[in-house]
């Protein structure tokens, strides 16, 4: 047996305190006993390092009396010089492949001023290792001892090397102290959920309901669980390119034969994720610069032998997976759409059509899937669909049907999706004809793997909504999957995303799906987000670098309303009109100015979000746009067409910058008691030029980007 080069691990952040919720309108069930954790390594630090040496060997570890509780010793951690140095420690003695361990250490650090804390874990050496984040935390020396806990699970685990350690990503000199390391095996609840019917029976004349397997997850309750609610599969890795063909013409089929296997013995459909993408590929197979001739030979023979070994027992491929860049600028041109990838930078747009013709030849029974996520932005659902469009007026006829046979939206959401728009894009897809499934599903809620009673009803309207949309194209969707089986296992633990949490039992998410209407209905609250509204003066500002008086009398807008944890960079703003132009100008305060990233909207800027006609459209249309200005006068625009007319100045001065902007109207001829929406953001970099604030004056839904839905309101005055 050839063993997989790639491990696969899951590390999360659980934070158990806030595990509890009470199921909100919905049925009460006994509850679950969960046995007790079972210690599997533990040290204060009473004896020695206890297992900890220096990650790089140049940080300096010593014991100290500097304990957590008094009397006892803690271990100093100093001389560090990168994010990644650290105390480690070698923990596989004490772990076992697909069992959750929970993690718990106390920090303290002693400086800088502040510092964010990671534990982390890294499984293999050199280039072989994979690292995950299992739990950090904000921290700063007045806070005292501060406890880190999170879990962690390891699946398909071939290699005898893992650690933990303790570093802190974007403060390399950080220096802190630790103590009181107590690694536990999670106690698994032994009943799952019998009182609840399977969600696919729900759905069972509309779509398969499928969620993603590890071979881990193939015995004891995690089957149990998988089997009960999901009659479809997605193999989380073991069906990636990495893990199929590590070694250019060695394939390792094991892992993902023992899933399709196990789930096909249970009645379960197969999809298959994914024939070719630009990430969790193995380095030989579509390097940067890879020659032409060499990337079509890797690229087709791999799809061909991989949709060869698994014909008949898979029902679809996800083919491409994430050709398209975020949220282009140009949708309607897919081509000037597509990701320079290294397939696309060796072989051209037309590796798109090569890698689905080698699927079909080879496993003509398949449906063939394109596959990508943000789909609810509307630039980037158009791209798609012309795409695909386009590529299946060219190609009719690739063994008696179309070159592409569905659309896989995959589904990563956070709480401020919009569903408006997931419904906007599947109208779009259902236009093409084709099968559509929803591929990854998740909703990110919550922080720091916390959810609270409020956020977890919020997550589950979202749910309810979204799947109130897919049942109402029930006739185009194959497939809704899942991207987890519960929140201590998925990739975005973190967030709580999934349906079941980390005891695998139910949260409100799970009432949302199995009857959105009924859940939306018992906990819909009245409460309506209040719209903030100002006005703007009539006037005609100089853009100049100086603050012309006709501003002194317009309206000052409060942007202090924050969206990340990180309360840096806030300001006022005010708004002017003419006949032709908004102006605005904005004080930004509290900045440490850095415009260091490559990202624009990582360096300290203003951004203004304009809805001419203020129909608060979940996506844009003509007349609605970003603007944005850095403190030293640099622009950037989406959609980028906005810098025509555009003009603006900048001036900083001790501990504060001010941005003045004419913004030419694009579709409005202004007048008088007309509204527009409209909003201002303000980024706040940090030191490292990492953003780390962000602060608005009405939306704080994260969407403005792209989503005109929420934006305050302006009402011009004479
Ligand atoms: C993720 C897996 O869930 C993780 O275990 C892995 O470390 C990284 O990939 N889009 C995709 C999926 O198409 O393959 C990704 O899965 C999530 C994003």
């Amino acid at each position: 047996m050839k063993i997989n080069r790639i491990t696969v691990f899951l590390c999360h952040a659980l934070l158990f305190a806030a595990a509890g919720w009470s199921r909100p309108a919905v049925e009460v069930k006994a509850p679950v006993k969960t046995p007790p954790n079972k210690p599997v390594f533990s040290t204060g630090f009473e004896d020695g390092p206890g297992g900890f040496s220096p990650r790089s060997g140049n940080e300096v570890l010593t014991q100290t009396d500097e304990a957590r509780r008094g009397g006892g010793y803690a271990l100093k951690v100093e001389n560090r010089t990168a994010g990644w140095h650290g105390p480690s420690v070698r923990i596989e003695p004490y772990i076992t492949q697909g069992k959750a361990y929970l993690l718990t250490l106390w920090v303290k650090l002693i400086d800088p001023e502040e510092a964010r804390i990671q534990v982390s874990t890294q499984i293999g050496e050199g280039t072989a290792a994979t690292y995950g984040n299992i739990t950090a935390k904000t921290l700063t020396p007045a806070d005292g001892w501060v406890r880190l806990q999170g879990a962690c699970r390891y699946t398909n685990l071939s290699s005898g090397f893992i650690t933990i350690y303790v570093e802190s990503p974007n403060s390399p000199a950080a220096s802190f102290y630790i103590d009181d390391v107590l690694i536990e095996e999670l106690g698994v609840p032994p009943i799952v959920l019998e009182n609840i019917s399977p969600l696919h029976s729900r759905y069972q004349d509309q779509f398969l309901i499928g969620n993603i397997a590890s071979v881990s997850d193939l015995e004891g309750v995690r089957f149990e669980l998988l089997t009960k609610h999901f009659n479809a599969v997605t193999a989380e890795n073991a069906m990636k390119p990495a893990a199929l063909q590590p070694n250019k013409g060695e394939f390792t089929f094991d892992a993902a034969d023992t899933i399709v296997n196990a789930a096909a013995a249970q009645g379960m459909k197969i999809h298959g994720h994914t024939l070719a993408w630009h990430q969790q590929s193995p380095a030989w197979m579509n390097y940067e610069d890879i020659p032409r001739d060499e990337a079509i030979e890797n690229l087709t023979v791999h799809a061909k032998t991989v949709a060869e070994h698994f014909k008949g027992r898979v029902i679809s491929w996800d083919v491409l997976n994430e050709a398209i860049i975020d949220n282009p600028p140009n949708p309607q041109d897919w081509r000037a759409s597509l990701r320079h990838s290294p397939w696309y930078k060796a072989i051209g747009p037309e590796y798109i059509e090569m890698v689905f013709k080698a699927a079909r030849e080879a496993d003509p029974g398949a449906k063939l899937y394109y596959n990508d996520y943000n789909l609810d932005n509307q630039n980037k659902s158009i791209a798609v669909y012309n795409m695909v469009k386009d590529l299946n007026e060219a190609n009719p006829d690739v063994g008696g049907r179309p070159l592409i046979d569905g659309v896989g939206m995959q589904g990563h959401y956070r709480v401020h999706t919009n569903p408006a728009n997931v419904a906007l894009s599947l109208e779009r897809f259902a236009g093409l004809g084709l099968e559509i499934s929803i591929t990854e599903l998740d909703v990110q809620a919550g922080a720091d793997s916390t959810l609270t009673e409020t956020q977890a009803v919020e997550q589950a309207l979202v749910y309810a909504a979204l799947f109130k949309a897919f049942k109402a194209h029930g006739d185009r969707i194959a497939r809704v999957t899942f991207w987890g089986l519960d929140d201590g296992a998925s990739w975005r633990s973190v967030s709580s995303p999934v349906l079941f949490d980390k005891n695998l039992q139910a949260k409100p998410a799970f009432y949302g799906v199995e009857n959105p209407e009924d859940f939306i209905a018992k906990n819909k609250t009245a409460a309506i987000q209040a719209v903030k509204q100002e006005t703007a003066r009539y006037g005609t500002p100089a853009i100049d670098g100086e603050i012309d008086p006709v501003w002194d009398t317009a309206a000052e807008l409060p942007v202090n309303q924050y969206l990340m944890a990180w309360q840096g960079a806030a300001g006022t703003a005010k708004a002017l009109w003419d006949e032709g132009h908004l102006y605005v100008l904005v004080r930004v305060e509290g900045a440490e100015l850095n415009k260091a990233s490559p990202n624009a909207y990582e360096q300290d800027s203003v951004e203004v979000f304009l809805d001419e006609n203020n129909s608060k459209t979940s996506y844009f249309e003509a007349g609605d746009g970003q603007y944005r200005v850095n403190f030293d006068n640099e622009t950037s625009f989406n959609p980028p067409s906005l810098a025509e007319g555009f003009e603006s100045a900048t001036f900083v001065s001790a501990g504060s910058y001010t941005v003045e902007m004419r913004i030419p109207f694009k579709t409005l001829t202004p007048e008088p008691d007309m509204r527009i929406g409209f909003d201002v953001q303000i980024n706040g970099a940090s030191g490292q030029g990492i953003r780390q604030s962000v602060a608005l004056w009405n939306d704080t839904s994260g969407n403005s980007f792209q989503d005109a839905s929420g934006y305050g309101v302006l009402t011009l005055i004479r």
